[in-house]
């Protein structure tokens, strides 16, 4: 099958690995990718939130599938446009992508389904704020309403803080803190049958401890030695399958990548956001392994034919991901720096450009993923480390701890 591949980030490269893997893909084109996918891919220009551009392009390649990587063009209708021309696409509606687009909107599905997630309130005035603010208390959680790439919730303790974020913002959804360990499971649904693949875990803040800014993520590892057993149940059964439904019974069921971000709390596991595609830099550890063809999978949750898919198969071990992100990242990362080491297995490109003369220079926020497997996680990221040892960019840094507190088995679920 000819796959077209839309986004150009870590997660996209990843993706495109697991995609160029499967033998039943004879083309892949990917638009617009970036230098590290160019290895296994033809790259197309597009602009990616366009929906016409992106439908138009799937027909101008003979696309057989088209797997949307990030979030805005599916909010912006890029898989409904590609839809109407009658090929398959991996990706939700944009009415289903507001479980990501809308914090509100997924709180509703969520009430309605009787998922177990922070209670909240949306809040656009000062005045309500600040009720919905003392009523919760501290740690206080401010979370913009719309798409924010990852970096418009503020967690605090800081009472002027958090208020300062929700004037900044207009439209705010204020919430109970959940404490417990971050959990990221992925789930490939076709609306009704779902497959989740294995938990992973991300590492938001910028700096070691979790200390810092929120961020998109800074590293990540799997499998999650120190899960409860029967966690992954526990969410298909609470969350996921209650999800699906509400959206089946709404009208706008949800296909593609349902992300559940969850909390590990005393009292279970309780959601922390939606998300309508995969994470990054998750998807970079989750992916190295998927044993099982990556694109007869999504081309089975793209055509409602999941529920006959074979079980996923696995490789044994563990994979560790710690991102090399930018001077300046994430509130102004500085572009155009040199980069050397990076054409190397396991490096994969996130915000990268290649000059004409072959030089790779940086062109984003996090840069690229230093991302390795082992026989077990401290060998995982024994590796992950010496990939990104070997990596130069004046000004870049990157996380130390990613994955070290499971390697060191200090992770643990409140009691
Ligand atoms: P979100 O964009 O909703 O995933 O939030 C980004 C990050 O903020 C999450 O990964 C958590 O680390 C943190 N966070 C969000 N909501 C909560 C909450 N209710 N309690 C504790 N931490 C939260
Ligand atoms: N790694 C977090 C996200 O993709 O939203």
């Amino acid at each position: 099958m000819r796959v077209l591949l839309v986004g150009g980030g870590g997660r996209e490269h990843a993706l495109a690995l697991g995609l160029a893997g499967d033998p039943s893909v004879t083309a892949l084109i990917a638009a617009p990718g970036n230098p590290g996918i160019a290895a296994m891919a033809e790259l197309r220009e597009v602009a990616p939130t366009d929906p016409a551009a992106v439908a138009g392009l799937a027909v101008e390649v003979g696309a057989d599938l088209v797997v949307i990587g990030p979030e805005a063009p599916l909010v912006a209708g890029v898989a409904d446009a590609v839809r109407a021309k009658g090929i398959a696409v991996f990706g939700p509606s944009a009415e289903a992508a507001r479980l990501e687009g809308s914090k509100t909107f997924a709180k509703d599905v969520m009430t309605a389904a009787e998922v177990p997630t922070a209670r909240a309130y949306t809040c656009t005035e000062q005045e309500s704020t600040g009720r919905a603010l003392d009523e919760f208390g501290p740690p206080y959680v401010v979370k913009n309403d719309g798409l924010a790439a990852g970096k418009g919730v503020v967690v605090t303790s800081d009472r002027a803080v958090a208020a300062k974020h929700a004037q900044d913002c207009g439209r705010v959804v204020v919430e109970e803190y959940l404490a417990g360990p971050e959990v990221s499971l992925f789930v490939v649904t076709d609306g009704e049958a779902a497959l989740p693949l294995l938990p992973a875990q991300d590492f938001k803040r910028v700096g070691d401890g979790d200390t810092g800014p929120n961020t998109g993520g800074m590293g990540a590892y799997t499998p999650l030695p120190w899960a409860p057993p029967g966690l992954v149940d526990e969410v298909m059964r609470d969350v996921v399958h209650p999800t699906l439904a509400e959206m089946r019974r709404r009208g706008t069921p949800f296909a593609g990548l349902l992300y559940v971000g969850l909390a590990i709390t005393a009292a279970g596991p309780r959601v922390i956001e939606f998300n309508a595609r995969f994470g990054d830099p998750e998807t970079q550890v989750v992916l190295a392994l998927l044993e099982t063809p990556l694109a007869g999978l999504l081309h089975a949750a793209a055509t409602g034919t999941l529920a006959a898919h074979p079980p996923l198969r696995w490789r044994d071990g563990a994979a560790v991901t710690v991102v090399v992100a930018a001077e300046g990242y994430p509130a102004a990362p500085r572009t155009g720096g040199v980069i050397t080491g990076a054409d190397r297995p396991g490096v994969i490109h996130a915000g990268t450009r290649r000059d004409a003369d072959g030089t790779l220079r940086s062109a984003g926020g996090r840069v690229v993923c230093g991302t390795a497997t082992g026989p077990d996680l401290a060998a995982a990221r024994d590796a992950a480390y010496a990939l990104v040892r070997a990596i130069e960019l004046a000004g870049s840094h990157h996380r130390t701890d990613i994955a070290a507190a499971a390697v060191a088995g200090q992770v643990t679920v409140p009691a």
